[in-house]
């Protein structure tokens, strides 16, 4: 199975024009063992723009069985942020969206259970949809019912057969990684009771482009939303785009809310995005070629910096061994020689190397033993978090180096 070079816009057909290339890339999230580097995946990552829907979308697809299977490693529970964020979700679908009797929710990419569980909790009646066997079973073991198996329009019919239409599909960090959005949204129209609603949310353009966060594109990162993109890809599956809001997570996200179209009054956050978008230029070319320019000057003062720390014979490591950091390891050629190791809190990432740059991932006791002298904070989507447990790096005389929105040491 190779990667797939995709002819027009995954979603309209329409032209895309490629806007930035990041270069051949390994799958980001399979750490190999040493031995088995040579059996690497690779495929080019470039990302380019529907002329005709605005999509901004990858112009390369790798086949999902490669990236979501049994050993798929990212588990969403180890972070006590994202943890609190899943269970204030789960709580608001409760007390909004699921107060019918035999009320059901379909989650897809439920993972380890860290939304559905608050879900089962409450005795409501749900099923996750997780591919990924290894978490999919650390869902179960929560209480959550899930099928090991891939939403799409097919198992979505499936569902309505055996379990009746759902109130609420629910998606997280896992609408954006579905090239074949269109069968995605054929399934949630088909399973949606007449009032029911997908929620969904994901990394926001906006928030991509207004923080030069180049390392949110990665293969599992199909899509790059916007109010405006979502909309259109909405209605020609009958769908309307009925309410949106920015989350804070992972950097900056969006929850968008999609009814069957003309079921619902849209919100009027709606329309405030859509005019946001169109006065910051969100949706437009010119924004993602500036992109494209600031992706190029974080690269040049990342690899200048440690390469002069590296003359300067201080030590450097990173911490979090994320999706993210496989494209800014190989996009600037970080390899081991510029950073030793990285240090990670997920288990079945730790003795193994990173994604083509080949960096040794060791758990996180190993960051104090000895502390090094500059830490590349690749998690920097949970700086809050990662800074509050390791206050005795700074206080040590350790700095921490950031590269979103620029290259800067702390
Ligand atoms: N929702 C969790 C969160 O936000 O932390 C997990 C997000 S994880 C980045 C994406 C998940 O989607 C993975 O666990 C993956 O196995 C799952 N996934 C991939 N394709 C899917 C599909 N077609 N249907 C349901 N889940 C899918
Ligand atoms: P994410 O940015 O895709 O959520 O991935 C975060 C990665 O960082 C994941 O591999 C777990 C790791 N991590 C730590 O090592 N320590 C932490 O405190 C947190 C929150 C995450
Ligand atoms: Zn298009």
């Amino acid at each position: 199975m190779t990667a797939l070079a995709v002819s027009g816009c995954r979603i309209c057909g329409g032209p895309v024009t490629e806007m930035l290339d990041l270069g051949r890339q390994p799958l980001s999230d399979a750490f190999p063992r040493p031995a088995d580097v040579a059996d690497e995946f690779f495929y080019r990552l470039a990302l380019g723009r529907c002329a005709d829907c605005t999509m901004v979308q990858l112009v390369e697809e790798v086949p999902r069985e490669r990236m979501f299977h049994h050993d798929y490693p990212y588990r969403s529970s180890l972070s006590s942020v994202m943890r609190a964020h899943f269970t204030g979700t789960g709580r608001e679908l409760l007390a909004t969206k699921l107060t019918r009797p035999g009320a059901f929710c379909v989650e897809l990419g439920c993972n380890d259970g860290v939304m559905l569980r608050t879900v089962a909790q409450a005795g409501v009646r749900h099923l996750g949809f997780e591919p990924s066997a290894g978490v999919a079973e650390l869902a179960r073991g929560q209480g959550v019912r899930v099928r090991t198996d891939f939403f799409e329009e097919k198992t979505a019919a499936d569902v309505l057969a055996t379990d009746g239409p759902a109130d609420v599909v629910y998606a997280a960090n896992t609408i954006c990684h579905l090239p074949y959005l269109d069968s995605v949204l054929r399934g949630a129209r088909l399973l949606l009771a007449p009032g029911g609603v997908l929620v969904f949310e994901d990394p926001y353009l906006g928030d991509i482009l207004a923080r030069t966060a180049f390392d949110q594109i990665y293969d599992e990162h199909f899509y790059y939303f916007t109010a405006h993109s979502v909309r259109a890809a909405a209605a020609r599956f009958g769908l309307e785009l009925v309410d949106v809001r920015r989350l804070p997570v992972h950097g900056g996200e969006v929850r968008y809310t999609l009814a069957h179209a003309g079921a619902r009054t849209p919100s009027p956050a709606v329309a405030d995005l859509l005019r946001q978008e169109r006065e910051l230029g969100v949706t437009g070319v010119p924004a993602l070629r500036r992109f494209a320019d600031a992706v190029a000057r974080t690269r040049a003062d990342l690899v200048a910096l440690l390469r002069s720390l590296k003359e300067e014979g201080r030590t450097v490591a990173a911490y979090g061994a994320t999706a993210k950091s496989a494209t800014v390891t190989n996009y600037c050629g970080l390899g081991p020689d510029l950073i030793a190791y990285v240090c990670d809190t997920t288990p079945t990432k730790q003795g193994r190397l990173t994604p083509g740059a080949h960096i040794p991932v060791r758990p996180p006791e190993a960051f104090a033993d000895p502390y090094p002298d500059y830490a590349v904070l690749f998690a920097w989507n949970h700086a809050e978090e990662i800074m509050a447990k390791e206050t005795g790096f700074r206080a040590a005389g350790g700095r921490w180096i950031h590269y979103v929105p620029t290259v800067r040491v702390r």
